[in-house]
């Protein structure tokens, strides 16, 4: 009898060893998941898409967030290594610090994505999903141009700029993106940018912080604007539009003689949704998660089934080690005459979210 029941329990432990793993650790189909913050809502939605879709597709998984930390997201990888996972997606806070904690993923064999934010100065990247981030620019660059009627020889018009956060390499493509196309305006003197600051060691917003987005509008419009009037506003993202508003709404804008100036943005944040329904942001730039989230499964998958993984693009992401092969999801114009039927139509919010 005591023999029975020692081997059934010998027995159970397995079973349970199978199914969880054991020991603590995870199975062989477990996979990482680093976001940077959550405190953007973007961010969330990627980690609980990426979540469902991978769940679905089979596999276990670890997801964390790391309060923009560069330490706090290191150790959390570092646990996902421990607990044997085999595929980390990464969208990192700082895409130049995970060099370190990359090299020992690559030491246990462990392949690592970077979501959405390139990781650079590291050989141990090897795949990237994201949206075409140059393209991103580029349509709110286009957007400027029709909007302002710069392209049917209006102007001239003034501007301020923004740019995103000097450690994320998106912002230097959403800001080549942009500025591509309103430069030849800016050399015809049909944009003046009063501040002169457009250079993104002058413009980028550290941590795409709204407050600092803010702070900076608060300093343009006393110094430059007292006695002009501000008609353009390029914000490479949906947070810095927030400060910026902010900052307007502060200053007197939004009233009949003064309107608030053309700004644009990204992410459809339910915030800046509203926003653009109340006429205070004039765009936005849908990058819908669920998209990006099922590609990001479609990669895992493969490199767990070891068949080729999915990349669309190879040439553009060098990380300053490799040329990152990647995938680019394309990014969609976002405005108060489109949104029902982008965001609310599809499923992606409820009407009632954005009441
Ligand atoms: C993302 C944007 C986001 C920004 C701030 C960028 O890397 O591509 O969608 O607005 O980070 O979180």
């Amino acid at each position: 009898m005591k023999r029975l029941v020692s081997l059934l329990l010998i027995l159970a432990m397995s079973m349970s060893m199978l199914i969880f793993g054991g020991c603590g650790t995870s199975n062989s189909k477990t996979v990482g998941v680093a976001m940077p913050t959550k405190s953007l809502q973007r961010w969330n939605q990627d980690g609980e898409n990426m979540k469902k879709a991978l769940e679905a597709a089979g596999f276990t998984v670890i997801l964390e967030y790391a309060n923009d930390k560069v330490d706090q997201q290191v150790t959390q990888i570092e646990n996902m290594i421990t607990k044997g996972c085999k595929v980390i997606i990464i969208a990192s806070i700082d895409g130049t610090a995970l060099k370190g904690v990359l090299a020992s993923a690559a030491k246990e064999g462990i392949k690592v994505i970077a979501y959405d934010r390139l990781i650079r100065d590291s050989g141990d990247v090897d795949y990237y999903a994201t949206f075409d981030n140059y393209l991103v620019g580029k349509i709110q660059g286009d957007y400027i141009v029709k909007a302002l009627g710069l392209d049917a020889g209006k102007g001239p018009f003034n501007m301020e700029a923004f740019g995103g956060s000097p450690d994320d390499n998106n912002a230097f493509f959403f800001n080549k993106g942009a500025m591509d196309v309103l430069q030849p305006y800016l050399d015809s003197g049909k944009l003046v940018c009063v501040s002169g600051q457009l250079k993104m060691e002058q413009i980028a917003i550290q941590g795409w912080k709204p407050e600092g987005a803010q702070a900076r509008m608060d300093n343009l419009l006393t110094a430059n604007y007292a006695d002009k009037k501000l008609d353009l506003v390029l914000s490479p993202n949906d947070s810095l539009a927030q400060g910026v508003v902010a900052s307007l709404k502060a200053a007197g804008y939004g009233s009949a003689e003064k309107p608030f100036p053309v700004l644009t943005g990204q992410d459809c944040d339910v915030i800046n949704v509203k926003m653009m329904i109340n006429g205070e942001q004039s765009m936005s730039i849908f990058k819908d998660t669920r998209t990006l989230a099922d590609q990001v499964v479609k990669m895992t998958t493969a490199i767990m089934n070891k068949t080729d993984v999915p990349v669309n693009d190879t040439k553009t992401y060098d990380n300053g080690v490799k040329v990152v092969p990647s995938f680019l999801c394309a990014p969609v114009f976002a405005d108060k005459d489109n949104y029902t039927k982008l965001l609310v139509e599809s499923g992606y919010y409820t009407a009632d979210q954005l009441k």
